[in-house]
């Protein structure tokens, strides 16, 4: 099912589709995506049996919506190769993404699986902006981590040259930008941040570097944070979405064109979104949780797994695929504080209003007795006065009230005294509650 075309500049078929074109591949892939797991995968044949189901029953999309969850302890109770459907000798490549308990969730690929991949990652890098030629720089981690060796195949299958240059080592990174002049950066938001931060601390402006595209995901990040750094590189900043239990990145990314938030691949994932409470599916436009059923994974196919991401579909415009709206933040990244939900992004957004304060920010949430308590630690650009401090402090509060609706302290902190995350996610909600509902730390793992 390869997608591999002769011209890597121009759009696949399939991103051109009508809606029926793409709605019967879909059925098509959908139908033989659950005979096959079915066949191959214990789980989900004696899922289907307790419940009657008989693959061949399903006859549309829409009855995909009569079929279970697969959820990430699915994957954890069958450790490491239960929910695989194919031999060992089948498997070329191993990921892991991991989790509190000790135990990592376990994904593989089979060689079209990996094919499948770099075709999506390099159809992604294209989207958004990237061409054959452009030198890519890779700073998402390699390893277990899909984020590196994701963008590698998908950069070189466009015909890009690659730097392998993972995350950390920020000076290096500057001077691979430099002295290489990459034209495209694959990397987290945060971390793109700090390395336009050691560009100016080394004398240089981060403005006038090579770079043109940024591809940046792998943590939530919001619009404000697109404006700044865009502002800052002078780079188009383009969203891009997955992860590791359904593939890596490549899911889904945004079109440069229209910036509108992330086509999803639709012609190797079906997309639909759910009411977390009570599993049923909401109609396109209406925030709830991804799920994501594969079309055509060979070694992990996934049948309606709960990626817990928060998100809307939207319809098609740059291709025929739908998109999802940014992603507002994992479910379990929800913070609730005296009863009020908050989302670290909500905040996010007001402090990128503020010019007076840096992009850096952490969330401690804490309890003193029953009352949940939130300090909004965060980052000024420049030293201030005094006088201004509490100004700029009593100005965040305020319209955290007015926007979010809860009461919050706010802590200035020194220009360049928040620990920056060079390897990884950005961590930045800090729950000192002990109320298990409350712990982050399963997220802070990911
Ligand atoms: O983060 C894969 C990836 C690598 C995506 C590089 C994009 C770029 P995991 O480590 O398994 O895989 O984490 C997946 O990260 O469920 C989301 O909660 C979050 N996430 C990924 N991309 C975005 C994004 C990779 N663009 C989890 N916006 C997902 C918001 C994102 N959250």
């Amino acid at each position: 099912m390869s997608l591999q075309k002769s011209n890597p500049t121009e759009l696949e078929p399939i991103e051109r589709a009508s809606q029926d074109e793409l709605r019967s591949l879909q059925l098509e892939r959908l139908r033989w995506s659950l005979r096959y797991v079915y066949d191959h995968v214990a789980h989900y044949r004696d899922r289907f049996s307790a419940l009657g189901l008989n693959p061949q029953d399903v006859k549309s999309l829409a009855a995909l919506a009569h079929l279970p969850f697969t959820v990430k302890d699915d994957l954890r109770r069958n450790y490491p190769f239960g929910m695989f459907a194919v031999k060992p000798a089948e498997v070329i490549r191993i990921h892991a993404s991991s989790g509190t308990t000790g135990k990592p969730t376990i994904v593989g690929y089979t060689r079209a699986d990996i094919e499948n991949w770099s075709v999506l990652m390099a159809r992604s890098i294209r989207a958004a902006g990237g061409k054959p030629g452009d030198m890519a720089l890779v700073s998402y981690g390699y390893g277990l981590f899909t984020g590196g060796l994701g963008a590698h195949y998908g950069a070189e299958r466009l015909g890009c040259a690659v730097i392998p240059m993972s995350g950390g080592q920020t000076e290096k990174q500057v001077q691979m930008i430099n002295d290489l002049r990459p034209t495209i950066i694959l990397v987290t938001p945060s971390y793109l941040l700090t390395i336009a931060d050691e560009f100016v601390r080394q004398g240089l402006d981060p403005a006038a570097s090579s770079l043109r595209v940024g591809i940046l995901g792998a943590e939530p990040w919001s619009e404000a944070m697109r404006a700044e750094i865009e502002n800052r590189l002078h780079l188009d900043a383009i969203d891009i979405y997955g992860l590791s239990e359904v593939m890596g990145p490549g899911v889904a990314c945004e079109c440069a064109e229209t910036k509108d938030g992330l086509v999803i691949w639709e012609d190797h994932f079906y997309p639909e979104i759910i009411d977390p409470e009570t599993g049923q599916v909401l109609p396109d436009g209406s925030v709830g949780e991804l799920v994501l059923t594969s079309l055509t994974r060979e070694a992990l196919p996934l049948i309606r797994y709960r990626t817990r991401d928060l998100a809307k579909l939207l319809p098609p415009t740059a291709r025929s695929m739908r998109r999802i709206g940014r992603i507002i933040g994992r479910s379990d990244d929800m913070l609730i504080i005296r009863g009020v939900n908050v989302f670290p992004s909500q905040i996010e957004e007001l402090i990128l209003r503020d010019v007076r304060l840096a992009p850096q920010y952490r969330l401690v949430v804490s309890r003193e007795g029953r009352m949940d308590l939130l300090e909004v630690r965060v980052e000024l650009r420049r030293e201030s006065e005094e006088v201004e401090q509490e100004r700029i402090s009593r100005e965040l509060q305020h319209q955290i009230k007015c926007w979010v609706g809860v009461t919050a302290t706010v802590t200035l902190a020194p220009p360049g005294s928040i620990e920056r995350v060079v390897v990884g996610k950005a961590r930045r909600v800090i729950d000192r509650r002990t109320n298990p509902q409350n712990l982050h730390a399963e997220r802070n793992n990911r």
